[in-house]
């Protein structure tokens, strides 16, 4: 493999938070919600796909005795750079969470409508408590209010790709935060 070439779709795709900046960031949040949940077994509940990368770095560096964890699929966006507004289940929990103390493990909080689906129907799965972490938030763009209990970072309202997060199911792997800037086009019907 060569050192010197990079990928030519990486060029195009500016830096948002380096590969250092979040894994600072993550570290930071396990030991901020290692201590919140002391003495208690929490569930982290990944949402699918985007937040896999996330919650495999932070499980990691959380100090916690009784940690278990699920996925649940949530998709939202298919081959947009716009949410079409409707989550849907694309994979359901494997196991109840009735009772449990509950973290639902997100990768971006942006209109705030996968945010409120996903408080409904887990809520009403009736856990013990339901919190959310999200790795970033883009509150400019919110449709409904949302808000979520740990923040990783709170960004401007650009498209953001890597760490997990795609864009028509590409660019999960890149280990940053990148934007992907987009034709003209693209923002032209809106919604
Ligand atoms: P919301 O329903 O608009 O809040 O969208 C949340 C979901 O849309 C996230 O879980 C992501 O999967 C996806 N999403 C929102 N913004 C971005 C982005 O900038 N890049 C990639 N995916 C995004
Ligand atoms: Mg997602």
């Amino acid at each position: 493999m060569s050192l010197t070439a990079e990928p030519k779709t990486q060029n195009q795709l500016e830096i948002l938070l380096d590969a250092e900046t979040v894994a600072r960031r993550v570290r930071e949040l396990a030991a901020q919600i290692s201590a919140d949940y002391r003495g208690r077994p929490l569930r982290l509940v990944g949402i699918l796909k985007g937040a896999w990368m996330f919650l495999a770095d932070l499980i990691r560096h959380m100090d916690l005795e009784e940690i278990s964890v699920d996925f649940l699929g949530v998709a939202s966006y298919g081959r947009s750079t716009k949410s079409s507004g409707e989550a849907r289940i694309t994979k359901d929990l494997d196991q109840s969470i009735e009772g449990l103390e509950v973290l639902i493990v997100e990768d971006i909080l942006d209109t705030g409508e996968t945010f409120n689906y996903l408080q409904e129907i887990l809520g009403a799965r009736r856990p013990k408590s339901l919190k959310a972490v999200v790795l970033l938030d883009k509150p400019s763009r919110r449709t409904r209010p949302a808000h979520a209990d740990y923040v990783g970072f709170t960004i401007p309202d650009a498209f953001v790709i890597g760490y997990g997060l795609d864009y028509a199911e590409n660019y999960r792997q890149l280990p940053d935060v990148r934007v992907l800037h987009l034709p003209k086009l693209e923002g032209v019907k809106g919604k």
